[in-house]
């Protein structure tokens, strides 16, 4: 198993074993999402983080969420996941065009489906304590029901007949 961590009792324990069961370790907080559970053969992700790196020429009139072509926004999730021991139960995956473009930088949280806009690299960590940590999304952050992937959205560049 993958981080020698076995949670000996469940999931509100403070006391870790390694996997030979031979030295106790002491994480600074156990959460149940830092480590395997008995009767967990695998882990589940729990949540999905569907970062648009997607990018375009400046004269495209539907913009694109990483102009820069650097992937940054999705590195930033990656780190601040992995700093918080959540990268076992939470992933955030670089995407292609979520056609929210508009709206961009774009993410997307599955299963709950919230749809963040105007996503910026200070806003990383508050998506992650406030949504994935406590289960609130960030409210001002996500994308109103009639933007997202309806014609009723009024920022969006009428499309040309294809
Ligand atoms: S370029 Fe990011 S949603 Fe389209
Ligand atoms: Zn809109």
């Amino acid at each position: 198993m993958a981080g020698g961590l076995v949670c000996p009792a469940d999931y509100s324990a403070d006391v870790f074993l390694d996997d030979n069961f031979q030295r106790i370790l002491t994480p600074p907080k156990c959460l149940r999402q830092t480590h395997l559970c008995p009767g967990q053969d695998m882990a589940k992700f729990e949540h999905h983080i569907f970062v648009c790196i997607n990018q375009r020429p400046p004269e495209n009139p539907r913009g694109c969420c990483d102009p820069e072509g650097l992937g940054e926004l999705q590195l930033l999730f990656k780190q601040e996941l992995a700093a918080r021991g959540l990268k076992i139960s939470v992933r955030a995956n670089r995407s292609g065009c979520l056609d929210q473009c508009e709206h961009g930088p774009t993410v997307v949280v599955y299963p709950e489906g919230v749809w963040y806009g105007g996503v910026r690299a200070e806003d990383v960590k508050e998506i992650i304590e406030s949504h994935i940590v406590n289960g609130v999304p960030v409210a001002r952050l996500a994308l109103a029901e009639e933007c997202v992937n309806t014609p009723s959205c009024a920022h969006k560049s009428p499309r040309k007949p294809e």
